[in-house]
């Protein structure tokens, strides 16, 4: 099983990143991992001028810039982490960006030919933030079930980790945290089913 996880924080120490390891070092056991640090990739905005639409079946993005080549990890991965600090109620622009390049995975959304070629994978979602969960990380949650849907992917969970300022106060909650969204992961292969 090959699972690939996207950090979205800048800080490749930060608490995210942090407490993402811990994860990590939780599936290495059983899985091959790949990490994907955004801030090492130039990822531009979606431009919105539909080209990948007329390309089914690959990402079929005109930017000659990382995204691409990002989208081909995440397709050939058995689930996809996308791990983020809480930017002003969402996800780091870094993650945005690419989420927003995850368009061209998708034809015909909300139609009956509707596909995605990211159908059925499973997704999970890991949040750290300053404040508390409610009323703070939980708008970012319910936007990530929304592309979960669109995307047809298929959500593993929102794991959120709240209260944290320095990596080195992240404490036994975060690594709680982090244990459960790595056994969710684990009780899905177990089961088999990580392939839709
Ligand atoms: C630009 C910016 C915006 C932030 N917005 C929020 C926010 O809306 N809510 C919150 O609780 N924390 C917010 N924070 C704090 C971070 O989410 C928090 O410290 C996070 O754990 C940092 O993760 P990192 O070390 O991986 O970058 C913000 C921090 C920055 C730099």
């Amino acid at each position: 099983m090959h699972l690939v996880s996207v950090l979205g924080s800048p800080r490749p120490q930060g608490n995210t990143a942090t407490v993402l390891s811990i994860a990590e070092a939780a599936w290495s056991a059983t899985c091959s991992l790949e990490r994907i640090n955004l801030r090492d990739y130039r990822v531009n905005g979606c431009l919105g001028c539909g080209c990948c639409q007329q390309v089914p079946g690959e990402p079929g993005c005109v930017q000659p810039d990382d995204a691409p080549a990002l989208l081909q990890r995440l397709l050939a991965a058995d689930a996809v982490i996308y791990a983020t600090p809480l930017y002003c109620w969402g996800f780091s622009a870094q993650l945005k960006a690419f989420i927003d390049r995850h368009f061209c995975l998708v034809t015909e959304a909300g139609g009956p030919a509707w596909k995605s070629l990211v159908e059925g994978k499973p997704m999970a979602l890991l949040v750290t933030c300053a404040g508390p969960e409610a009323g703070n990380a939980d708008l970012i949650q319910v936007v990530f079930d929304r592309i979960g849907q669109y995307l047809k992917g298929r959500i593993v969970g929102k794991y959120v980790v709240p209260f944290r300022t320095s990596p080195d106060r992240l404490g036994a909650d975060a690594r709680a945290v982090a244990e459960r969204l790595a056994a969710d992961l684990a009780r899905l292969a177990a089961a088999g089913s990580m392939r839709p």
